[in-house]
Order: C-alpha cells, then structure tokens, then sequence
C-alpha cells in the first residue's frame, strides 16, 4: 500500500518514544510518530512528514482514548511544542517519564540499573523562574501570503513558526506579567530572543539577544525599549547581547537565593549570567538528595565538575573539609569564588576549566586525592572526564552523577563501568513538570 502525504490513516499507539511523542506503525509498516498520545490508544492522523524510514502524523480523531486521558488545563498545548504531557494525568505522565529514562539509561549503559526512586515536583505549574521567548516580527507568510501579526512566544514541535503565548502554564506569574508588559515597546526591537529570570522575589532581569548582530551602537528602537521600561518597578536591569559587547541597562546582579538553593551569606547577590536550574522549588529538593548521598559517602574532599556558581557547593555537609569547583563559565567562577571570600569560608577553591578536553588540562589533572567526585554536566555529558575516571587507578571510592539527559547518563555510565564503577543507586526527579524532560542522579562506588 503506498501512503502518501496528508493521508488520514488510523493508528494504535504502541508506546512513547524518547522526546514523549506516541509511536505507531502505518499500513505500509512504517514507524510513524504523534505527539499528543498516549501507548493503547487509537487515533486518526493526518500524515504531515514523511521519510522514507519514518512519518509523522497529528491527530485528526481519538478514537479509543486511553483512561488516562485527560482535557489539557493549557490553551495552547495543542500548537506549542514546549510541553508534551497536558493530555494526561501528572501521576501518569510520572510513570511514563521515568519508565522511559530508566529504560534508555539501561538499555545505552548496558549495566545494572537499580529500580530508580521517584521524586515528584511540589508543583506541576508555574514553576519557571527562567524562560526563553522567541519574538518574531509581524511579516507576510511566504506560502499563503497572509499576513502574520508580531509574536512572542514558543516554536510549535518541529518547527520554527512561533506560537503567541501570552500566559505560559509552566512559567511563574512574574514572568508572565513582565512579558505581557514589554510587547508593546517590544514590537520595534525585531526579531530577538527574550530571556526572562526572576532576579527578586518581584523584579525580573531581562536579557535581549537580538537576530540582527550590532557592535556598540545601539538601534534606535532598542534604546527607546530601555528607556520605556525605565520606570518598571518590575524590571530590575536590561542586558542587551551584542556581537562583541553586550550593552547594560539597570541593575543587572540578581539575588543569589534566586539561583543557588542554600546561600552562605544573607543578601548575596550573583552575575545574571551564570547558569541557573529553571525550578526553584525542585533544585533545592535536587540539592538537598545530592548532598545527602555526599554526606552518606563519608567523603571529606569533593572534586565538583560543572559547579557552575556553587549550587551545590554552597550546601556541602559541614563534614566535608575540601570542595574543589571546576566550571567553564569564568563569571560563574567569578561569582562563587567571590561569594565564598564574602561568607569568609575556607574549604572552597574554584577554578576556569573546559572539562570538554578533560581534566588533565585543568590545575586538578586527576581526581586522585579526592574521596568523590561529584558532576552535572550539560546536556551533552561528559565524555572525556568519565573516561579518565573510567582509567584512573587511584582515586575517588564515589562518583554523584548528576544528569538532564537519560540517554547521555546511560553513555557516560557504560564507560564508567569499564573501570569498574557500579551504579548503586538511581533516583529520577521531575524538574521539568509537562515536559518530557527528567533530571536524574546516579552513585556509583568501587
Ligand atoms: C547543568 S549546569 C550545572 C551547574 C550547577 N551544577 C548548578 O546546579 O547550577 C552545567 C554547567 O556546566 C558548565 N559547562 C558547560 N560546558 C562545560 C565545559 N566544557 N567545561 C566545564 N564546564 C562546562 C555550564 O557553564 C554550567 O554551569
């Protein structure tokens, strides 16, 4: 039977894969992909992409909706690709995420993967303290000639056409209102990126990237933006990212209780640059497991790669003497090292390394002389420094292992394992509720 394109066909979906969306077989036997569903369910598609390995279909009908199957409370979730679990149950969408990273981190790691331990969020929405908007400018579309109004918002799934979001479930209040209040003086800036963060409990710092690359002159349009927000109580500092400097408006430090989960001195404050968790409510309780299984170890001496501005180590177990920080960012460096001096506390050494080329090249070239190593790599994992600590002879007896991404940890945890490093326990936490993103923390011993 040959499919062609925007061909309705009629679907059972088997399971989810990787990313949440439902998968599905086509009469021609091809694996076809549909967000929006649910494993069990029958639905009718319409075919929109198709490979000659895969398609990719939207739903035209439910047919058979699966008992959990619920009325999603978001407006917008059947355009925008942000979220990917409104149409089910929170207890169902936990199941199936964490079903599903403990299944890529055994599968890639090929090792023994304890049964994980699940941490649900205190709170499911209005969660994000940091957020990125996408502006698109009002333009003729190229294919139906319609004119498109200025937009802010998030891409649909697959795409890059924006979808206006002026209320985002996931995202807190404050956020929300400073967006629905800069669209106005927002429409002449053009195509950006609109970075918000909560820098107070009230104030919000904003963070400009615009498409068009400019050095130190700032457009008109952008200057008369600053100078509207000027008199936002709501708005605590502008910065405005340019090819070779950025431009800076306000007050641009941001309370560091804001970012880090556990502050050594009251009233401290960071760059706004440094990396931030987007859940306030879900790191501290990510901190509070991590330092746990710290002070569980016995360990006296911690060496933290991708310690950003301290999150972790500013919440280290008093029994703990020693805590080397490595971390790329040098302003996040800048920050905790400065934050440390402030509080007057001895066993901290931070330090600029790019862990990409491993640790060899940094000031601590191997782990040895450290009783733990503790790491929360970006995205993309840490492949250098897991094989060194795969090699390594002497050295840490514990490894905390902290991970956004299941099917880099299972990597990373395979070539671990080729020096002998055990997973002893895992735990899944929902740091991104909606989302088809899980945070994960596993300890290995040898
Ligand atoms: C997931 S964040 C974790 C930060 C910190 N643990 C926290 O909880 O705030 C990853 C960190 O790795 C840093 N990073 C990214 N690439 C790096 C590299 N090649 N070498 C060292 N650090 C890197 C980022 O700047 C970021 O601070």
């Amino acid at each position: 039977m040959t499919i062609e394109l925007n061909d309705s066909q009629r679907v059972t979906i088997d399971r989810l894969a990787h990313g949440g969306d439902g998968i599905g077989y086509l009469d021609d036997g091809r694996i076809v992909f549909v967000s929006g569903t649910l494993p069990g369910e029958v639905v009718d598609i319409e075919v929109f992409e198709l490979k000659k390995s895969f398609a990719r279909g939207r739903i035209e009908e439910v047919v058979e909706p699966a008992p959990q199957r619920v009325a999603s409370q978001c407006p917008y979730s059947d355009e925008c690709g942000g979220c990917q679990f409104w149409h089910t149950t929170y207890e169902n969408e936990l199941r199936l995420k964490t079903e599903a990273a403990w299944e890529a981190i055994s599968r890639i790691s090929k090792v023994e993967i304890p049964q994980a331990r699940v941490l649900e969020a205190p709170a499911a929405i209005r969660y994000r303290s940091r957020v990125v908007f996408h502006q698109k400018r009002a333009h003729r579309d190229k294919r139906t000639g319609a004119l498109e109004p200025n937009k802010i918002g998030f891409y649909r799934a697959q795409s890059k056409q924006l979808v206006d979001i002026d209320d985002c479930m996931i995202t807190n209040s404050l956020l929300n209102q400073v967006r629905r209040a800069l669209e106005p003086a927002l429409r002449d800036v053009g195509d950006c990126d609109i970075i918000l963060e909560t820098a107070s409990a009230t104030s919000v710092m904003v963070t400009l990237v615009p498409e068009t690359n400019y050095r130190t002159n700032l457009p008109r349009s952008l200057k008369a933006f600053m100078q509207s927000v000027d008199q936002n109580p709501m708005i605590r500092g502008i910065r405005v990212v340019g090819k070779n400097e950025d431009v800076i408006y306000g007050d641009i430090a941001v309370d560091a209780d804001q970012i880090l989960a556990h502050v050594p001195v009251h009233a401290a404050r960071l760059g706004s640059g440094d990396f931030r968790q987007s859940n306030q409510a879900m790191n501290r309780v990510l901190v509070d497991e991590v330092t746990g299984h710290i002070k569980a170890s016995g360990a006296t001496s911690v060496l933290e790669l991708y310690c950003g501005s301290g999150n972790f180590a500013f919440a280290m177990p008093e029994s703990v003497e020693q805590i080397v920080g490595l971390e790329v960012s040098a302003a996040a460096v800048e920050s905790a090292d400065a934050l440390a001096r402030l509080a007057g506390l001895q066993r901290y050494t931070f330090a600029k390394a790019n862990l990409d080329k491993g640790l060899v090249k940094t000031p601590w070239p191997g782990a040895e002389g450290f009783d733990l190593v503790l790491l929360d790599p970006p995205r993309t994992g840490a492949t250098t420094v897991c094989q060194e600590l795969a090699d390594a002879e002497d050295g840490p007896s514990t490894i905390v292992y902290v991970s956004c991404d299941p099917a880099c940890l299972g990597r990373d945890l395979k070539t671990l394992a080729t020096g002998g490093w055990k997973v002893d326990s895992l735990t899944l936490l929902d740091m991104f509720s909606r989302t088809s993103h899980i945070e994960s923390i596993a300890v290995l011993t040898r």
